[in-house]
Order: structure tokens, then C-alpha cells, then sequence
């Protein structure tokens, strides 16, 4: 077997894996894209202090993450038809991340319902909210949260409209899926993906999402969605979100420092600074660019975790240093599960854990609650 030592060794065999239409699915943005490179590339140009002689025995990745303790402040992202990647992917995921010790949010756009993943894990995951027409979907979606444990509400708010993304019209991932001569060579060329899928009882076209009835397959769950989201959602509604749900609530992408102030005055509990990974306006700030204005509006008052474009501890390192409490990863954990299933998800956590503690000591900190801009050499016009 590969020797894993970095993400991009999960990424190649995923690719080598996986049918062509569910990896550009994962590893693609919107429009241009230009946001979705942009996401990992600004990350390069915030350089690290190297610091020299300090005693660097008995570092800690350990935290927490809106009060709950973590192994390293790195959650899992919400991925919609993860159990696409593979078989029954939701629980793989959710599996290595409980033995990780860090967070796993469950998409509402899942395979693998909230009941199958509590059935088979033992600790309490998140969940992550799309808010829709449907007003008794999301009552109901609540509920069924509640009687699964979740500890969390992670509300997605950057995807009232679904962002275009032209690989995935191009596979024919939308209405109607072409089956062109090519989509059937790849699918058979990809027989492994095909043995998982088959011998799942959470079939991927039995029953694409776990939560929503009568979806049974891409192109129902394309028609579904554009008629779904609810393009009305507005602050009174998160607000009436939040005290249905009545627990620890995430307000997840957030882009402007304006919206995260609305966050605070709603009650979140912490806020996600996102783009969704690139994927829903493509031509908005990178992340990473936009958490310092983020951090100087809101973040002595409320948890800032962000996500899009961590592709490494480094990343993680980086946003931590600028003020985030907590990181998530989405792709990086996408391509372990579709390289390797279960235990790649956890290669995934291992080479961002060792990345981020080797860091750690090559900056001379020995906590993550230490990190802060002194470690950091960042260019004038994130500020
Ligand atoms: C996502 N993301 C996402 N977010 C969300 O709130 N609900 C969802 O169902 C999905 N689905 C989804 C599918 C796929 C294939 C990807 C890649 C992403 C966005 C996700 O939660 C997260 O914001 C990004 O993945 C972070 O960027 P990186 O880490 O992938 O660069």
C-alpha cells in the first residue's frame, strides 16, 4: 500500500478510484473557479516565524470547539453525497473522526440519514442545516437532529441559490445525467467504487439522500434542490432557527464582516468563516482573506472558526494564528474516504495532525492557544 505523507497522495488515489463525475463533483468550484484556487493559494503568501532554541517537549493540539473538547481544532466539514464517494461514507466519516477525537458534521444533502450515523457511532456529531421552501422540512429535520444527539447546529446560509458549476452540468451530474458512452467506460473502469456501491444497503441510487423522501437519484435530487432552497431565508428566520433548535448553533458562511455582526446579534454561538470551498461565488474573497476583518469586528465576542482550502496542518496553523478558534476540512477528508474509505479519512487527520504539531514546534509554541500573528508574517492587504 502507498505510503501516505501528505494529502496530495490521498487526492491521486482517489482520482484513480473514483468515476469521473463525483470526483470533479468534490474537486471543482464555481464560474471560474478563481475563488475556489484562490482559497488555497492565499495561504501561501502568509509566511511563518521560525523560532529557535525554545523547548518544544510536551506540545498540545488539544481544545475545544464551541466548549466541546477536541484532539486538534480541526471538524470535519459538511459534504453533501459523501456516501457517493463511498459506500455508506457518512458513517465511515463520522467513525474516524470520533476515533480522532475531533467533530463530524452530517450534511442535510446525505446518503446515510442521521439515524444511520447515530446508530453507529457513540458520540454525539453536528449537524449541518439547509434551510428550504419547506418550513415543516426543517421543523422535522430539527427533531429528528434532537433525537440523534446532534450537539450542534451548523445553519449553512451561503447557499440559498446553488452556485454553477460547469464541470458538473458538463457529466451530466445535473437533469438530465447523460450516460454517454465514456460515463459507462469510466464507471466500469472504476469496478471497485461499483463492488462498494453494490453491496451497501444505503444504496447511493436507492436512496441518495436520507433525509428527504422520494429523491432516488442525481437527477431527481438536481430538480429537487433548484426547487427547494429557500431563497426567502432571511435573519428573522435564523433567528427563528435558532430557538427551535435551542442548542449550540454554528452560523456557517459567513464572507463579510457586516454579516458576521448580524450573527452576533442573532445568538450564534459561533460563526464559520466560508465560501463554501469555492463553490458558490466565484470572484468573493478567499477565507483566509477575509478572517482579519472578520476577526476585528466580531471576534472578541463570538467563536470564528473557518474552512476553504485547508489542504494542510500549515493551513490549519495559519488561520488559528490570525485569530480562528477552530478549522474545517472538507475536500481533504473527501479524498481519504474515496481513496481508502474509513482509514483514509483517518491518513487525513494523522498527516494534518502531525503537520500542524511539527509546525507548532518549528514556530516555538507548544499549545494551540498560543498561537497568535506573532508567529506569522502576513501581507498588508489582508488588513
Ligand atoms: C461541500 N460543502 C457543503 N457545505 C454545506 O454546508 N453543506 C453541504 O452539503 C456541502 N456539500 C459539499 C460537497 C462537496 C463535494 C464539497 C467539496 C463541499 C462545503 C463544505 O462544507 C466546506 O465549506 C468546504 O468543503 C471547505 O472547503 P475545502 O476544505 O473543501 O477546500
Amino acid at each position: 500500500m502507498a505510503k501516505i505523507t501528505e494529502i496530495d497522495d490521498l487526492k491521486r488515489i482517489y482520482k484513480r478510484r473514483t468515476p469521473k463525475m463525483f470526483y470533479d463533483y468534490c474537486e471543482s468550484g464555481s464560474w471560474t473557479e478563481q475563488t475556489f484556487r484562490e482559497n488555497s493559494s492565499d495561504f501561501d503568501l502568509i509566511k511563518l516565524r521560525q523560532r529557535v532554541a525554545v523547548d518544544m517537549t510536551g506540545r498540545s493540539t488539544a481544545s475545544k470547539m464551541i466548549g466541546q473538547d477536541v484532539a486538534m481544532p480541526v471538524a470535519l466539514a459538511p459534504v453533501g453525497s459523501t456516501g457517493m464517494q463511498h459506500a455508506d461514507g457518512e458513517i465511515l466519516a463520522a467513525k474516524a473522526a470520533e476515533k480522532f477525537g475531533v467533530p463530524f458534521t452530517l450534511s442535510t444533502m446525505s446518503v446515510c440519514s442521521l439515524e444511520d450515523v447515530a446508530e453507529n457511532t457513540s458520540k454525539p456529531f453536528w449537524f449541518q442545516l439547509y434551510v428550504m421552501r419547506d418550513r415543516e422540512f426543517t421543523k422535522r429535520a430539527i427533531q429528528r437532529a434532537k433525537d440523534a444527539g446532534c450537539s450542534a447546529l451548523v445553519l449553512t446560509l451561503d447557499l440559498q441559490i446553488l452556485g454553477q458549476r460547469h464541470k458538473d452540468i458538463k457529466n451530466g451530474l445535473t437533469v438530465p445525467i447523460k450516460l454517454s458512452p465514456y460515463t459507462l467506460l469510466d464507471l466500469a473502469t472504476k469496478w471497485r467504487w461499483g463492488m462498494q456501491m453494490m453491496q451497501t444497503k444505503r444504496r447511493s441510487f436507492g436512496n441518495i439522500i436520507g433525509h428527504i423522501d422520494g429523491v432516488s437519484d442525481m437527477s431527481s435530487l438536481s430538480v429537487w434542490a433548484a426547487e427547494s432552497f429557500d431563497p426567502q431565508l432571511d435573519w428573522d428566520y435564523v433567528k427563528e432557527i435558532k430557538d427551535l433548535w435551542g442548542g449550540p448553533l454554528i452560523l456557517k458562511g459567513i464572507l463579510d464582516a457586516d454579516d458576521a455582526k448580524m450573527a452576533l446579534n442573532v445568538g450564534a454561538d459561533a460563526i464559520v468563516v466560508s465560501n463554501h470551498g469555492g463553490r458558490q461565488l466565484d470572484g468573493a474573497m478567499s477565507s483566509i482573506k477575509a478572517l482579519p476583518s472578520i476577526m476585528d469586528a466580531v471576534g472578541d465576542k463570538i467563536e470564528v472558526h473557518l474552512d476553504s482550502g485547508i489542504r494542510s496542518g500549515q493551513d490549519v496553523l495559519k488561520a488559528l494564528a490570525m485569530g480562528a478558534t477552530g478549522t474545517y476540512i472538507g475536500r481533504a477528508f473527501v479524498y481519504g474516504l474515496g481513496a481508502m474509505g474509513q482509514h483514509g479519512v483517518e491518513e487525513a487527520l494523522r498527516v494534518i495532525h502531525k503537520e500542524l504539531d511539527v509546525t507548532m514546534a518549528l514556530c516555538g509554541e507548544k499549545n494551540v492557544q498560543d498561537l497568535g500573528k506573532h508567529n506569522l508574517l502576513v501581507p498588508r492587504d489582508f488588513y
